[in-house]
C-alpha cells in the first residue's frame, strides 16, 4: 500500500493526537504509559528542577478531551511509574488525573508491568479491553484470541538526528490477520525506545517480537498534522 493511501486509510478509522489514539467506530480514546510519578523517581535520582509532571499531563487531557469528546477513555497500562509504596503526592497526582477523566466520559484501566499497586489503592484494571473488533492490552503478555491489538509497553520513538520523537506504529494485518497499533508513551518524561535503531531482542513485548518490526509504518503527530512513515527497514 503506498504511503498516501495508508494514510487515508488510517485517517479513515483514527484520529491521532498528543499520543492518544481515538477510535472513530468506538468513539474511544486509548493512550498507555502515563507512568504518573516519574517525575518523583528522577527528582530522587538527583535531577534538581521541577518537571510539572501533573499540570503538563493534565493540560494534554484537557485537550484531548475537548476535541476529540470520547465516550471512554482506556488507559492501556502502566498508569502508576512507580513499583512499591506511592507516596501521597503522587496518588494526589492520580487522582486529579483519573478524576478529569472520569468527569467526562467512562474510564477503563487496563493493567500494565508496572501497575501493581493499583488495587491498593482502589481501583479495579482488567487485563485487556475489547469493543467493536478491537482489542485493547498494554503489551506485556502474549495474546491469541484479539481483534485488532491496540498495545502500548514499548515507549516507541523515533530517532532522528539525536531527536527522539514519540511515535505509534502501525502495521495492517500481521497478527494473524488482525492489524496491530503501538502507542507512544503518553508521559513525555519517558524515555522511549528508538524503533529505527531496534534489532528484535531489544523488544519487550512477546507480541511485537512474533512479528517483524521492519515491516511496521511509523505515525507522528505534530501539531494537528499526521505523518505516516515508510517501514521502519526502510529509513
Ligand atoms: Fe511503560
Amino acid at each position: 500500500m503506498i504511503i498516501e493511501d495508508l494514510r487515508d486509510h488510517l485517517m479513515k478509522r483514527f484520529d491521532f493526537l498528543l499520543g492518544s489514539l481515538y477510535i472513530k467506530e468506538t468513539e474511544t480514546c486509548v493512550l498507555s504509559d502515563i507512568h504518573i510519578g516519574l517525575e518523583e523517581e528522577l527528582l530522587a535520582q538527583g535531577l534538581v528542577f521541577p518537571l510539572r509532571e501533573k499540570e503538563e499531563l493534565l493540560r494534554r487531557i484537557e485537550i484531548i478531551l475537548a476535541k476529540l469528546n470520547p465516550k471512554r477513555f482506556v488507559l492501556a497500562g502502566d498508569v502508576v511509574h512507580s513499583f512499591g509504596r506511592a507516596d501521597q503526592r503522587i496518588r494526589r497526582k492520580l487522582d486529579a488525573i483519573l478524576n478529569t477523566i472520569r468527569s467526562r466520559c467512562d474510564l477503563v484501566l487496563i493493567s500494565g508491568t508496572h501497575d501493581g499497586m493499583l488495587p491498593y489503592m482502589g481501583f479495579t484494571a482488567q487485563s485487556r479491553y475489547d469493543e467493536g473488533g478491537y482489542t485493547v492490552s498494554h503489551g506485556d503478555e502474549d495474546l491469541r484470541d484479539h481483534g485488532h491489538l491496540i498495545m502500548g509497553h514499548e515507549h516507541p520513538v523515533l530517532d532522528v538526528e539525536m531527536m527522539r520523537i514519540p511515535c505509534y506504529l502501525f502495521g495492517r494485518g500481521p497478527m494473524d490477520g488482525m492489524d496491530i497499533m503501538v502507542l507512544p508513551a503518553f508521559n513525555p518524561l519517558c524515555q522511549g525506545v528508538a524503533v529505527n535503531h531496534l534489532e528484535a531482542p531489544d523488544l519487550l513485548s512477546p507480541l511485537l517480537r512474533r512479528l517483524d518490526i521492519g515491516k511496521l509504518h511509523p505515525v507522528v503527530e505534530m501539531e494537528g498534522e499526521v505523518m505516516v512513515f515508510p517501514e521502519i527497514r526502510h529509513l
